[in-house]
């Protein structure tokens, strides 16, 4: 039996019951068997979620990218690594072996030492999905730099506060990006932030569109001259298991955004580990997760994941509408992708569209398909199953945090029958519980409730930088002695769970993930503006978008509303990103509260998705003359 790569429904169990059993034993194995180690563990894990505290692999030593580069040299060296694939179809693809891409992070290793960059020191990079942010990100774990990858969709004042938040020495960046027809100036987004940003010493720019861009002298160089003129070889820095290896910044319920702080070596094991079996990816694959690497899914399976097991892994610059609605698929024949991991926001999306888009692209190479971010709607799994896997490739929904570092649950391809909307079985090691409001489990089957895990897996998150506290409470707080995940949760007849969505005040919109604290701050920045709630509803493509209640102030009441919508989702364009826009803005003269002053949202919920035939008990309300008036007036 193998730990390592399941291949049968009775396998998974046998793995399973074996990973709960002994955990410590279970993760020892795969971290024995397919890793190199510069040291080894002087225990696999200790740990007190009541602190909480979790180390795996405590006493390792390692580097992240000997596992992800220079281990597969001499096996895999003229192997495609990165295959980069421009937002231009004329542009030319361009396939990164692994002995390149060893080459190109050397360089930039030696780059970032050069310009001042320690061991711990944070990096952020905005970059666009060139292969540069892939090499950046692997050139700081070399070091051992702590990266911090911000989505190059993000706005400055957003990309300012991560900057300020984890203190980083350095940006990297490029004049700009490129998305379909649009060229962003990705530069004049840095050059913002950095006015409220004094700890930043030095910008490093890539050049991709040529844009003309500004450099401040003494702070802004250009990246590729540097990388010339490098040295090709970069002796991986020694780390420890627990050492940091990145932040990624998640939404949370107040304005301040989450770094979640992930560190080396379980979560390497982890994301190898999950890598290979949810994709059931083998050596010939050509596996492509269309993720950005600001995500953390692009974190995990377009980098650590698939590098960890030695794989071609696909890099996408463009988005799926550009040329037209046929890019994926395009793509797929092109390149003979294998595995294709996406969003249910783009299956929305793409499904919409005349089905020739898809027909006309041999599609026969694709084995695995996945889904990702936000459940997966009944009709949008039966399009994907039906014209794009055409019947033959099963279908892995996973069920996943930025918190969580990888897949927590999903079907094994071939070995677990999948269920439309079902993310099913959990993976091994991963022991979910459903609880109740009153803190009790809740057993047996075809039931629901919220989602926790009852005992840590190698790649959870060890804190959130700079607030410890926070991390307490946000996710062990809830719920003793478990990992609370925000999420509800129902378990099926057979044991299968499905994800029912958000049971906090997060709103997952086209499978991003958006608090409504950071959204409602923006939009009381406005002056006219005295008081909001955000709450979401659902919608076709995006799964869920946002619906605004505003009261203003005596000042705006003259205003035209029109104007004043469109300077509202300014507003929110300017402090967060065009992500976080909202669908509907409603101007409202009160907000329902409850005595002790919480907002409704309940209510607001209901009128947002039309349901207002039953708002439920409205009793404990402060203001309950305001719920009529609401409906009035809803859009
Ligand atoms: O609500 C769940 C939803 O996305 C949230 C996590 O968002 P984020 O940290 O941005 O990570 C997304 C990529 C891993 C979860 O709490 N979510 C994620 N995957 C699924 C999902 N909801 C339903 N089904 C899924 N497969």
């Amino acid at each position: 039996m193998s730990n390592y790569h399941i291949k049968h429904l009775e396998e998974y169990f046998q793995v399973y019951r074996k990973s709960v059993r002994n955990p410590e034993d279970f993760w020892e194995e795969v971290a024995e068997e397919h890793f190199v180690w510069r040291k080894k563990w002087d225990s696999v894990l200790d740990w007190d979620f009541s602190k909480p505290e979790i180390k795996w692999f405590d006493g390792a030593q390692l580097n992240i990218t000997e596992n992800c580069i220079d281990r597969h040299l001499h096996i895999r060296g003229d192997k495609t690594a990165i295959l980069f694939e421009p937002n231009d179809p004329n542009e030319e693809a361009e396939h990164i072996t692994y002995r390149q891409l060893h080459e190109r992070v050397c360089k930039f290793a030696n780059v970032l030492k050069d310009n001042g960059i320690q061991k711990g020191d944070r990096v952020v990079i905005y970059l666009p999905m060139i292969p540069e942010l892939a090499i950046s990100v692997l050139a700081c774990a070399r070091i051992g730099a702590v990266h911090s990858v911000v989505f190059a969709g993000f706005s400055s004042t957003a990309l300012a506060t991560r900057i300020n938040d984890c203190e980083a020495k350095m940006v990297l960046t490029s004049d700009g990006s490129y998305r379909g027809k649009k060229v962003i100036d990705l530069k004049g987004i840095v050059d913002e932030a950095l006015e409220q940003c004094p700890v930043v010493e030095s910008v490093l720019v890539a050049k991709r569109t040529n844009t003309e861009i500004e450099m401040k002298e003494g702070r802004d160089k250009w990246l590729q001259p540097l990388l010339e003129s490098a040295y090709a070889d970069y002796t991986p820095e020694v780390m420890e298991a627990e050492d940091p290896l990145f932040i990624l910044y998640t939404s949370g319920s107040t304005g301040r955004p989450k770094g979640m702080l992930h560190t080396t070596a379980g979560y390497m094991v982890y994301t190898a580990y999950t890598f290979k079996n949810v994709f059931q990816y083998r050596e010939d694959d050509v596996y492509w997760c269309t993720a950005d690497i600001g995500w953390i899914t692009g974190h995990s399976y377009i980098v650590y994941g698939p590098l960890a097991n030695g794989a071609t892994t696909v890099m996408f610059e463009g988005v799926p509408s550009y040329p037209d609605f046929g890019r994926f698929w395009e793509i797929v024949q092109k390149h003979k992708i294998t595995q294709f991991y996406t969003a249910p926001t783009a299956i929305r999306a793409l499904a919409k569209e005349n089905l020739d888009f898809v027909t006309k692209y041999d599609l026969s190479s694709l084995k695995v398909l996945g889904t990702v971010g936000e459940p997966i709607n009944e009709e949008a799994w039966h399009w994907y199953n039906d014209h794009v896997g055409e019947k033959k490739c099963p279908i892995v929904d996973t069920w996943w945090q930025t918190e969580t570092g990888g897949i927590l649950i999903s079907p094994i391809p071939f070995s677990t029958p999948t269920k439309p909307t079902y993310a099913t079985l959990p993976m091994p090691g991963i022991q979910p519980a459903l609880m109740d409001e009153n803190g009790k489990e809740i057993l047996g089957n075809q039931v629901d409730g919220r989602l926790c895990v009852k005992f840590p897996w190698p790649s959870i998150a060890r804190s959130i930088w700079g607030d410890h506290q926070r991390y307490k409470d946000t996710y062990f707080s809830a719920f003793e002695g478990k990992y609370f995940t925000g999420d509800g949760a129902l378990r099926d007849e057979v044991g299968y769970y499905r994800i029912t969505g958000r049971v906090d005040d997060v709103i997952i919109v086209s499978g991003h993930n958006l608090g409504t604290a950071p959204i409602e701050d923006a939009i009381n920045e406005h002056p006219a503006v005295a008081e909001s709630a955000i709450v979401g509803f659902p919608h076709d493509i995006k799964g869920n978008a946002l619906y605004g209640y505003v009261i203003l102030k005596e000042t705006g009441e003259s205003r035209d509303r029109d104007n004043l919508k469109k300077e509202i989702n300014q507003m929110i364009t300017e402090h967060i990103g065009p992500i976080a826009k909202l669908d509907k803005i409603q101007f409202v003269p009160g907000l329902p509260k409850t005595r002790s002053g919480k907002i409704m949202r309940r209510i607001l919920r209901k009128i947002a998705s039309k349901e207002t035939s039953n708002l439920g008990d409205t009793s404990t309300l402060l203001n309950p003359e305001v719920v009529e008036e609401i409906i009035k007036e809803s859009l």
